[in-house]
Order: C-alpha cells, then structure tokens, then sequence
C-alpha cells in the first residue's frame, strides 16, 4: 500500500489496563492529537497486549471504552483520526504470529520491560509477556507507519519494531517501512510524585504517586502538595533533585514554559510551596476540561460504540493490505 500516500502514516496504541495517567497524557495522547493535522493518524486501545496480565471481563471491556473516551476527551476528534480497538482487527494477531517466526526467544528474553515484568509477575509468567514485542511490532508495520508517537519507555520496543521489520524485508524482500518513534522532549518520561526514581504508573500500589486523567480538583491538589521534593529548599533544576525537576518538568509541559523560565518564576518563593500551589492549579485548570468531556462521552454509549466500528473498519481496510502482502511473501 502507500505507494501513492501523500501524507506520513503516525500510530500509536494505549493499554487499556487501567486508568491513565497524566504520563500517558503528556508522554503519549496529547501528542497524538497535535499530529492529527499534518499526518494520516490511527491510535488503538490496546486490549490484546492488556491480557498479558491478568484481567477481569468486564473491568477490561469498561477500560477499553474508557480509553477510547479519554482518546476524544484530549482532543482526537474521529472525523479525521481512526479510532480503533486491536481486537476488532484480526490481522495484529495474524501478523505477530508470522513475526513470531523470525523473532529469536533470546532478543524477546533481553528486553527490558520483560525483565522488568518477570521479576514483579513472576507468579503468571504467561509467554505472552514475553512476545509482547512482537505484537507491538505487528501493531505498528500492519499500517506500514512512519512515525509512532510514544514515551521515552517504548523506545526499545521501536528498535525491536525496526529490527523485525529489516528482518523480514531482507528475508522476504521489501514489506515494510521502518517507523521512527516521536518523543516529546520534556515529559518523555513522567516520573512517580513519590518516588522519583521509577516512572508514573497507573499500576502503581501507592495512589499518591500518579495523577490520574480523571482525577479532580481536590485529588489533583492533595497529590502535589504530597508529592516528594528534598530538603534543601533551593529552588533549581537539577538531577540532585530529581522530584522536584519532575515537578518542574510537569509545569512546564503544562503551561508550555522551558524549565529555566520555571526556575526563575518561582525561585524566590517561600520553599517549595508556593510553587506546589501554583502547580496544582495548573493542572486543575489544564486537565477539568479534559475530565468532563470525558464524563460526559462515557453516558453516549452509542456514540462510543459507532466510533468504534467505523475505526474498526477504517483500520481493517489497511491491515488487510498489509497482511495479505505478507502471507503471499511467506507462502500461504
Ligand atoms: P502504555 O499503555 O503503558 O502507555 C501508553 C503510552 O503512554 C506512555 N507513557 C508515559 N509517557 C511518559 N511518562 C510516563 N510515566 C508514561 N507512562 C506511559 C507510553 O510510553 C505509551 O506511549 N506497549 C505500549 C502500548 C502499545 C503500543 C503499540 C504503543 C501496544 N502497541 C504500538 C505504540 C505502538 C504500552 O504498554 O503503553
């Protein structure tokens, strides 16, 4: 396909296993929506790679709605974006399959987030978890995609994209297009407000660490002002201190200042609680908005529903595209 496209091709998919976070608001969906203009876009609610973890029915079935809601709540509007969920499309999982025939066990097993996962769900050690990244390769090469849209944590996944993608072209001769990853440059990585060291996510046990798309006012105000900082009450940008430069990082993402205008906005405060303060209000004034579109499009079950067969349909039609090509290439 594409041969003829004139607009680059951005996807990107969002797991639908649990409520997001600001992090995947500021690292990922708010930068879909800034690409819906210039490119030809599809973003996925990712509920194939969610059951990779244990998942009730009707908690994933509700998510999968809800991430949809959230996706239009920030702005992607379905008249030009395709909205889709990865189940509705039966060649992610056909294509994996095919990838999973050229993917050695030993790359999947160096992976960082299976390492990761390993270690935290040892008790359902599902292989899943571990050809996950294929999946996600297919996700990505299935709609032949130049650019995906992604936080900082992803990256490795994208290599591995490409390097599957190479693989096969050189195997099977030229299929797929090579897609780049497109990183914010600041808020790539949200960090937890409680432990600044490991990234904001909605899987987090402490709720205090994450700031959820849909949380407010009070919940968003009581989570800053508990958010960790340091002791040394020096107002500065720095890695010594790593809270408050997420904190920093986050007004800045927020009101669209660079981190050395923070600085110097709020240097001469009283401690950092004029700054939380401040902060907090940014958000609040950002993300209310946000969070009642949302309430209102989770009511239209309709509407949600119609979005999403027209995505899937739109998504198919590419997909199959691809996918046919590839089963020609193999053989079948
Ligand atoms: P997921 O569902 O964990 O996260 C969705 C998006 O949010 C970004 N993100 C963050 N960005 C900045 N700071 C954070 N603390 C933070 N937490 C999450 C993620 O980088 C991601 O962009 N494997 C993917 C889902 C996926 C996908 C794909 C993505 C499946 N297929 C194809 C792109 C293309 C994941 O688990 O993201």
């Amino acid at each position: 396909m594409g041969e003829q496209q004139t607009k680059k091709m951005a996807l990107s998919l969002v797991q639908p296993s649990g409520d997001l976070t600001i992090g995947n608001y500021l690292g990922a969906i708010r930068n879909f929506v800034a690409l819906q203009d210039e490119y030809t876009c599809f973003f996925g609610v990712a509920n194939l790679h969610a059951i990779t973890v244990t998942q009730k029915a009707a908690d994933l079935r509700r998510r999968t709605r809800e991430v949809l809601a959230t996706f239009m709540a920030c702005g992607l509007d379905p008249a030009r974006t395709t909205l889709f969920v990865q189940s509705d499309v039966h060649e992610h999982a056909e294509l994996a399959w095919v990838l999973n025939s050229i993917t050695s066990v030993g790359q999947l097993q160096r992976m960082t987030q299976f390492k990761e996962k390993a270690a935290t769900h040892a008790d359902n050690l599902n292989s899943a978890l571990l050809t996950y990244p294929v999946l996600m390769a297919a996700d990505i090469l299935l709609y032949q995609t130049d650019y995906v849209p992604v936080g900082e944590d992803q990256k490795q996944h994208l290599e591995f994209t490409r390097d599957t993608a190479e693989r096969f072209n050189s195997r099977y001769s030229d299929t797929f297009k090579l897609p780049e990853p497109l990183m914010p440059k600041i808020s790539a990585r949200v960090m937890s407000l409680k432990n600044p060291q490991i990234k904001m996510s909605k899987s987090d046990p402490d709720e205090n660490a994450y700031i959820l798309i849909r949380d407010d006012a009070d919940a968003i105000r009581r989570k800053i002002a508990r958010a960790v900082t340091d002791s040394e009450y020096h107002f500065a940008y720095t890695e010594a201190q790593p809270g408050l430069k997420n904190l920093i990082d986050l007004y800045a993402s927020f009101s669209g200042f660079t981190p050395q205008d923070v600085v110097e906005k709020f240097r001469d405060g009283n401690g950092y609680a004029t700054f939380k303060a401040a902060l907090a209000e940014l958000i609040v004034e950002k993300m209310t908005p946000i969070r009642e579109r949302f309430l209102q499009l989770m009511d239209d079950t309709a509407e949600l529903d119609a979005i999403r067969a027209a995505g899937a349909e739109a998504a198919s039609r590419v997909a199959r595209r691809t996918l046919s090509k590839v089963y020609r290439k193999v053989g079948f």
